[in-house]
């Protein structure tokens, strides 16, 4: 993080823009809630980033209280990490701009992400969804944010938040003003689970938009529902091996020894150990009452907290006011730094 000397502190988002999965619980919550004791943290729901794509505003209100929902039923204290939506906080917006100014449309140029949303019509793409990497890097920097816990498709756009850091301080001068972040892919404890596969093809990542609804296990479903749809998980007819090496060129099992590893808190190696040789008539039962122990707990608190929409609204706005105190801050200073009357 070069000379960087400030706070250590922790920033991540998710969009309401779908059902939270078991992909965003094992590459993102999880470790959030981890994290809330050893880091000052911001998690923010990235409803301004879920507009880059079309959003039913009713629908668009209601996952906002879904996801802050998702944080709460997995763990994280709104007394300890601040919990916030991004339009709330103006300072995300102002910081944006500013890095649109310094980000080159070269680096854009290259994500991968924008390339696979726009899809091979770019031209009628929105102007949010190519700047939407920029927007990112803001969420994080506004409050100098030194560690990101993210999914492994996020690589890339925290380089990308890197570099804008990186030549900010470098054009205005300011050495070290901002962080160079730092992405926490791997969970505190090196657990795995930064990358969750559809369960209907293993070389798909698992996404909240995926046409077929036995591809994803959403954080509500109830067991009957995740153990239908790991019994109907895609599989070959070979056995387990016994070693995680036995798994290359096999994306559907690895993917779901990958959950069970991660949701188990094991290696790969060690359920390889207990299951290696066993077919999935034996291995998917397993899997489902591993799931099913683990994520119908959060799924319940999930539908108890969603019926209390006022005291939800509560949360987000007390953690917009902690997140703007932090946020405005930095902004006035960036502001200065660049050259703004202030
Ligand atoms: P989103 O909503 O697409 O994903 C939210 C988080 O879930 C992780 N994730 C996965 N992890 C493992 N396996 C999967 N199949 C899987 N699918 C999703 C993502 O990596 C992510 O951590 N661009 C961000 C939102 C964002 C953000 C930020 C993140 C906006 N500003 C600032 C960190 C910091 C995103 O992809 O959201």
């Amino acid at each position: 993080m070069s000379g960087y000397e400030g706070p250590m502190r922790v920033l991540s988002g998710i969009q309401p823009s779908g059902g939270m999965h078991l992909g965003n619980y094992l590459g993102a919550i999880r470790k959030f809630v981890e994290l809330q004791h050893e880091y000052d943290c911001f998690y923010c729901v990235v409803d301004m980033h879920a507009i880059t794509v079309w959003q039913d505003p009713a629908k668009l209100r209601e996952q906002t209280f879904h996801i802050a929902a998702s944080y709460l039923a997995a763990g994280v204290d709104p007394k300890i990490a601040a919990i916030f939506h991004q339009s709330a906080v103006r300072a995300h917006a102002e910081l944006a701009w500013i890095f649109n100014c310094v980000a080159r449309l070269g680096w854009l140029d290259r994500m991968t992400q924008f390339k696979d949303k726009a899809g091979k019509d770019k031209e009628r793409a929105s102007v949010g969804l190519y700047t939407y990497p920029v927007l990112q890097a803001a969420d994080i920097l506004v409050y100098k944010a030194t560690h990101v816990p993210v999914g492994e498709d996020q690589k890339q756009h925290l380089e990308l938040s890197r570099d804008i850091a990186g030549k900010f301080n470098h054009d205005f001068k300011a050495d070290d003003f901002f962080p160079l972040p730092e992405p926490l892919i791997k969970g505190p404890k090196g657990q795995g689970g930064a990358r969750i596969m559809s369960l209907r093809d293993g070389t798909a990542k698992m996404s909240k938009s995926d046409v077929s609804e036995n591809a994803c296990i959403f954080l509500k479903d109830d067991a009957d529902a995740i153990a239908r749809k790991i019994k109907k998980a895609k599989t070959d007819p070979e056995p387990l091996p016994s070693e995680p090496k036995g798994l290359e060129g096999r994306p559907e099992a690895a993917n779901l020894v990958g959950i069970y590893a991660a949701l188990a808190g094991k290696s790969d190696a060690d359920v390889l150990a207990e299951f290696g040789g066993q077919g999935f008539g034996v291995f998917k039962p397993a899997l489902a009452e591993l799931v099913v122990e683990k994520i119908a707990p959060i799924g319940a608190e999930l539908n108890r907290l969603e019926a209390d929409p006022a005291y939800l609204k509560s949360v987000l706005d007390a953690g917009a006011e902690r997140a703007s105190t932090v946020a405005d801050k930095v902004v006035r200073e960036v502001k200065e730094i660049v050259g703004f009357v202030v």
